[in-house]
């Protein structure tokens, strides 16, 4: 994963107009790009090149090498999470089991996700992530950082850098943050539980 872009499973005119194709081709074809040359790089003659990009995100101190690998796996996890609007799915079995017994219901974690994402100061990602005792958490990331650093296993994330919506959105981040309900795809959440 660490060297190659992941492949989208939709055309970039495909997520509109919750994302348009040009930021797609601005965060994906170049902000994307620029991660994954730049952790190619990084990582060559180190010990981190024969490592997956999970453990080298779980593992590498902070540093050239985490920012450039936590971007990409951020980013691989953030754009594979899309479907086309009117594809739109909802949490079913274990995955809806789950987000009821530890929110109450999909409305309140949509809210506390939405508040991680709009309130975050600065450049940084909001997460829904399953903790060491099996419970799921919500929380905030600054710059590249990803749960997987405390052990949790990462399942949907809101990119909330500038470069993921200030061409659709300009400075409406809540705006953003609401419309991406409609594009997740809650069976590849399930996967990743
Ligand atoms: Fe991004």
């Amino acid at each position: 994963m660490k060297n190659e872009m992941p492949r989208l499973q939709y055309a970039f005119n495909e997520l509109e107009p919750i994302i348009s194709a040009e930021t797609l081709e601005y965060h994906y074809g170049k902000h994307l790009q620029t991660y994954v040359g730049n952790l190619a790089k990084l990582v060559k003659g180190t010990e981190y090149e024969t490592r997956d990009i999970e453990e080298i995100v779980a593992t590498a101190p902070d540093g050239g090498i985490f920012n450039n690998a936590g971007q990409v796996l951020n980013h691989v996890l953030y754009f594979l999470q899309f479907s086309a609007p009117n594809h739109g799915s909802l949490p079913e079995g274990r995955l809806a089991g789950i987000i009821d017994r530890d929110f109450g219901n999909l409305e309140a974690l949509k809210a506390k996700m939405e508040e991680a994402a709009i309130n975050l100061f600065g450049s940084g990602w909001a997460w829904l992530s399953l903790d060491n005792d099996g419970k799921l958490q919500i929380t905030q990331e600054s710059n590249a950082g990803n749960p997987i650093r405390r052990g949790h296993k990462p399942l949907l994330c809101f990119d909330v850098w500038e470069h993921a919506y200030y061409i659709d959105y300009r400075n409406r981040r809540a705006d953003y943050v609401k419309q991406l309900w409609n594009i997740i795809n809650w069976q590849e959440i399930s996967l990743r539980l």
